[in-house]
């Protein structure tokens, strides 16, 4: 009798400690509309009560030793220490000199794996119903390696680079996402037929991953026909995986389908178990700092933050808060066909979320 009251009270200490367990989260606010849609965000993550405390760092670029661009240190620390970030929009000024903050950040924490779930909002009419689909990009290598030069004046070339361990990393990237969040099929997408060496190592390696997980069906297609296919019946595609090139086209493609960037998460995933959450779109400088921005597409992607955390019941309680608020159609922003202020529809979205309790 003692040993099963002492596992009960193990078990019940332990349950209590991670139940209660607070994440620390860095935020990276960003610009134009990013600090209001980070606002929203955190608000509605109160209205909520998640588990979950900011630590607010900014991103501007800066030169470090040797005149290297770097993220400043505070915000390096912070992500290392939290592995998880929520990003809004960075304006990438073009005659400041410096990269682009979204590189030097996937760079920085070797995010290889940009995700974006794409799923039909009921209430937002689209030409387009009961789309629900991910899909999943390689983000470190292919033709964005960087690897550019003229051969002779008038001649350039751009190297299109794969490699095995990238291509084994986000096919394997694509099965368990596909597993641990009950998809049914993973397609590679690809154009072997063309790019025989490149492509072909990219679809070999994701074969012999897909080997390893029998449970989930494996189909590879080419490029080409994903886009007749997916502007004709998007319904047919479970979780894509493809190179950054055509992840690049095809995920914004995708994001057409049920309403644009206003309303599409993403995450990108990294090594060492760090991620960053961010929203696609841009920092939108015609309607910053006029309370206009809808910041759906940051509080999707922070839902999807909530998943990969394993926080799944506050996950789905903002998630359904917020796709009721939009089916209802009472509180809109502007981009949605409404009327009301970004801080009126995320009132909405915290009171459907406390109605809740
Ligand atoms: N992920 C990122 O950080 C990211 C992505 C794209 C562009 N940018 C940067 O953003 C700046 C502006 O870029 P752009 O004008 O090409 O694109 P943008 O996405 O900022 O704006 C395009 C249009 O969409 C609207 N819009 C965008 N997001 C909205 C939202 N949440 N709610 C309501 N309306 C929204 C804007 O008002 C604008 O009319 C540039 O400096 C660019 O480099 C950053």
């Amino acid at each position: 009798f003692m040993k099963v009251f002492w596992m009960v009270l193990i078990f019940l200490i332990l349950g209590n400690f991670f139940a209660f367990q607070v994440h620390t989260v860095t935020l990276i606010p960003g610009d134009g509309i990013g600090p209001e849609i980070s606002t929203a965000v955190m608000k509605i993550f109160e209205a909520a009560k998640v588990p979950i405390q900011w630590e607010e760092r900014n991103v501007t670029a800066i030169k470090g030793p040797g005149g290297k661009w770097m993220i400043p240190p505070e915000a390096k620390e912070s992500m290392d220490r939290s592995k998880i970030g929520l990003k809004g929009p960075l304006k990438t000024p073009i005659a400041a000199g410096h990269p682009s903050m979204n590189l030097l950040l996937r760079k920085t924490f070797d995010l290889y794996a940009n995700v974006r779930p794409c799923v039909s909002i009921e209430g937002y009419k689209t030409p387009y119903t009961d789309v629900d689909l991910v899909t999943i990009r390689e983000n470190t290598e292919g033709e964005y390696s960087g690897i550019e030069h003229v051969i002779v004046d008038g001649v350039v070339q751009s190297i299109k680079l794969i490699t095995e361990q990238a291509s084994r990393r986000i096919a394997e990237y694509a099965f368990e996402y596909a597993r641990n969040n009950q998809r049914s099929s993973v397609t590679a997408v690809h154009k072997a037929n063309i790019m025989r060496m490149s492509d072909g190592l990219f679809l070999r390696k994701c074969r012999e991953v897909a080997e390893n997980y029998k449970d989930v069906k494996f189909t590879e297609m080419y490029l080409d026909t994903v886009c007749l296919n997916m502007v004709q019946d998007p319904t047919q595609f479970d979780v894509l995986v493809m190179p950054n090139l055509y992840g690049d086209i095809l995920s914004d493609l995708c994001a057409g389908l049920i309403g644009g960037l206003g309303v599409t998460p993403s995450g990108n995933i990294g090594a060492n178990g760090v991620a960053i959450f961010e929203s696609v779109h841009g920092t939108a400088p015609d309607i910053a700092g006029k309370d206009l921005a809808n910041p759906t597409a940051l509080l999707l992607s922070a839902v999807m933050m909530l998943r990969h955390m394993g926080l799944h019941a506050d996950a789905k309680k903002i998630e359904t808060a917020c796709y009721d608020t939009i089916r209802d159609k009472k509180v809109l922003t502007k981009d949605l066909g409404g009327n009301s202020k970004c801080s009126e529809f995320t009132t909405e979205i915290c009171r459907r979320v406390q109605d809740m309790d």
